[in-house]
């Protein structure tokens, strides 16, 4: 198969390098709008790079991977998809509610396949929590708690095309509460703060969250966004319930130390950040847009999906700026 991927920045150098791996992928052909960029990890991955997007589009690809900034996703799919071309992009669909809901318009009537990148889903702890639920050995859920907690900021100029801490980082979560209790979310509460640096302040966004969720069957949900957990990057889901519960992403490398005296340190090393603590999510998911892309499977996760979380980080920033719950049918268009 020949894949295209547009946008080479961090997440999409770590793609191709992951697609470039696979057996069944003859070429891989990047471009990026800073062309110069493109060039340099071709170089570096051993793949191809062509210096325009419009070349791209040219190569006669099987499958376009769209790990451009969130601003660019809607126009790379939809002229991906206008071409008969696959597509893979990263989340979220756009950097706001009115572009997605675009996107989704294009889209409606197509049959060209569309995955959306939320890797969690592919995660070995997420899925053996989702069957946990699924199974009822838990009993039922009284609360889940949600953890996002970057080690660090991401570099000032990311901030403003993001979208904001809910859209860009809570969605995952957002996305993957649905997909775990199976459940939808009726109402939130969220708290933003800005004790970091001042660009995100500028950009009108926040560096750490907090938000109450809802649930329709009445479970209470907490999720916690930041963007400074110096420690080390953090993500963890708890599925407490009436009968036992599980945690996901409790493991040797999670940046906590016990309080209490005796308790011996965790091995480590700590998780770095994202790269590091989802690669078999990430390897996992591309290999299955391999699947999607030649028509031999559905999208694990398409549009419609991400629309719905992306409610509810529209919620979520609605919640926060105006200090007030939200029901999440306030949102809905
Ligand atoms: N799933 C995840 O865990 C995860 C993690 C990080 C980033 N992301 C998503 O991936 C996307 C990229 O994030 P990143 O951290 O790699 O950003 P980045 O800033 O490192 O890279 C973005 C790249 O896109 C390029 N670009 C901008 N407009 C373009 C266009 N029209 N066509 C082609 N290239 C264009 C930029 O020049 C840059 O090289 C974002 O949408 C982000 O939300 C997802």
């Amino acid at each position: 198969m020949k894949l295209g991927l547009a946008g080479t920045g961090r997440i999409g150098a770590s793609h191709a390098e992951t697609l470039k791996g696979f057996d069944e992928v003859g070429e891989v052909v990047v471009a990026d709008v800073d062309a110069e960029r493109a060039r340099a990890t071709a170089a570096k991955l051993g793949v191809t790079a062509v210096e325009s997007i419009d070349a791209l589009f040219g190569a006669g690809l099987d499958g376009l991977v769209v790990t451009a900034a969130t601003d660019a996703h809607p126009a790379l799919i939809t002229r991906a998809v206008d071409a008969g071309i696959p597509v893979f992009c990263e989340k979220p669909v756009a950097v706001d509610l009115t572009g997605t809901l675009a996107v989704i318009e294009h889209l409606t009537g197509s049959d060209v396949p569309v995955q959306i990148g939320f890797q969690r889903r592919f995660d070995a702890g997420y899925t053996a929590a989702r069957a946990a639920v699924a199974s009822g050995e838990l009993g039922w859920l009284h609360t889940v708690r949600a953890t996002t907690l970057d080690a660090g900021p991401p570099p000032a100029e990311y901030v403003p095309r993001s979208g904001g801490l809910f859209r860009d980082c809570g969605v995952h979560d957002f996305d993957i509460i649905r997909w775990v209790t199976g459940r939808e979310v009726t109402e939130v509460y969220a708290r933003g703060g800005n004790r970091g640096e001042r660009f995100f302040v500028d950009a009108g966004d926040v560096d750490t969250g907090a938000a109450t969720l809802t649930l329709d069957d009445g479970t209470l949900v907490t999720v916690s966004l930041s963007r400074y957990n110096g420690a080390g990057h953090d993500v963890r889901l708890e599925v407490l319930g009436s009968l036992a519960n599980i945690v996901v992403g409790l493991d040797d490398r999670v940046p906590l130390r016990s309080a209490e005296p005796g308790v011996p340190a965790l091995p480590g090393p700590v998780y770095p950040g994202f790269m590091e603590r989802f690669r078999p999510a990430y390897t996992s998911e591309l290999k299955t847009f391999l699947d999607v892309a030649a028509r031999r499977a559905e999208s694990p996760c398409g549009v419609l999906d991400a629309l719905e979380a992306f409610y509810l980080a529209e919620a979520c920033e609605l919640s926060r700026r105006e200090r007030r719950p939200v029901a999440v049918a306030e949102v809905r268009r």
